[in-house]
């Protein structure tokens, strides 16, 4: 047998591996997840029959092009069918916007910290990654995102509501922002929390994508719609980056079962909105309760809160797991915390007291 390994490409070491949030222990009492800003409900009926009906059909292939998703999300949003991609998640698309546009020499570009899977995509691309810091405030620093352009720079990433601090840019600074980007420079506005947003002064980026051909919306079935296991995801861009992104697309990535699921759940959006609005209702009673216990909580437009803890991450995640819950740490930095069910809110903000009291 040889001794020799096949030669990989160099631009993957180094790449930090994505880190899922951690399940919920079984076996023990009550345990709780929230570390994935997963939606807590159960699948609607209506979606699970569709879903149910589909899966009798699964030694075929799914419909590569996913008509009727991308017909029904033409009708809802008002734009024209090529200008549609759908992707294995919203993280899927974002890596072939990556892929499409960036190679060795190019740059991208986003806040950090922000979703951790956009370094991970742009270095195995081969692109080099320009993170900008969060403001002191934890949202997003545009002035700083838009000094950081250079001739080689080819994508730009604005998560907005940010993941994992929640944070938002609203509509003045980010017009502004686009308004410097030069028109050849991609700007992809990662929208997977849009519907748990309430600031009417937070854009609707298929507002701006309308009269910017540099811009491109990023929406998931995942959060909001319940459907993270499903992986559906899509863009709203402009001809060219909605073509290249059906280029780069892995055939038939998208199953017949996420895409009956996405068409049901758009189907039955009174429904899934109106839980959305109650957990909409949680996030105002978790962040309000923890504020009164004294902590400094950033605004969130998100299905979670951002705890900036420091040195004190990890120790805060295993009180919360002592608790029954199970958050995100970020070692070092902070604590991302899914807003989720009444009881598993409940635990949290027991266990966030019982921390600060042992402080
Ligand atoms: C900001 C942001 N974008 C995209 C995603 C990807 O979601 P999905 O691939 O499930 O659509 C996530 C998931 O955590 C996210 O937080």
């Amino acid at each position: 047998m040889s001794e020799t390994n096949p030669k990989l490409r160099a631009e993957l070491e180094g790449i930090p591996t994505y880190k899922p949030g951690k399940p919920a222990a079984t076996g023990g009492p009550v345990a709780y997840k929230l570390s994935s800003n997963e939606n807590p409900y159960p699948p609607l009926p209506g979606v699970l029959e569709s879903v149910t009906a589909a899966a009798c059909a699964f030694n075929r292939y799914p419909d590569m092009a996913c008509t009727g998703l991308v017909n029904e999300l033409s009708d809802r949003f008002g734009v024209p069918l090529a200008h549609l991609a759908t992707g294995t998640g919203s993280v899927g698309v974002a890596q072939q916007l990556v892929q499409a546009t960036s190679g060795p020499g190019d740059e991208v570009i986003y806040a950090w910290r922000s979703f951790e899977a956009y370094p991970i995509i742009t270095q195995i691309s081969g692109a080099r990654s320009v993170p900008v810091p969060l403001t002191p405030g934890d949202v997003h620093d545009l002035d700083a995102m838009a000094d950081a352009i250079t001739d080689r720079t080819r994508l730009i990433f604005v998560c907005n509501p940010n993941n994992p601090t929640g944070t938002v840019v609203r509509r003045a600074e980010l017009e502004r922002f686009l308004d410097r980007v030069p028109g050849d420079v991609l700007v992809v506005l990662d929208e997977a929390y849009r519907e748990f947003i309430r600031d009417a002064e937070v854009p609707d980026g298929v507002e701006l994508y309308r009269e910017r051909p540099n811009v491109c919306v990023l929406r998931t079935f995942s959060k909001a719609y319940g459907l993270a296991g499903l992986r559906v995801g899509f863009a709203i861009a402009h001809e060219p980056v909605a073509a290249a992104l059906r280029k780069t697309a892995v055939p038939f990535g998208v199953s017949q079962l996420a895409q009956e699921a996405a068409i049901a759940s758009l189907r039955a959006e009174d429904e899934l909105l109106g839980r959305v609005g109650s957990l909409v209702c949680e996030r105002t009673r978790v962040v309000d309760a923890l504020r009164g216990q004294g902590w400094t909580v950033p605004e969130t437009q998100a299905n979670f809160v951002w705890l900036r803890l420091g040195e004190r991450t990890a120790a805060f995640a295993q009180t919360c797991e002592e608790h029954g819950v199970v958050v995100r740490p970020f070692p070092g930095e902070g604590v991302r915390v899914t807003v989720g069910e009444t009881e598993a809110n409940d635990i949290f903000l027991k266990a966030a007291e019982a921390f600060r009291g042992a402080l």
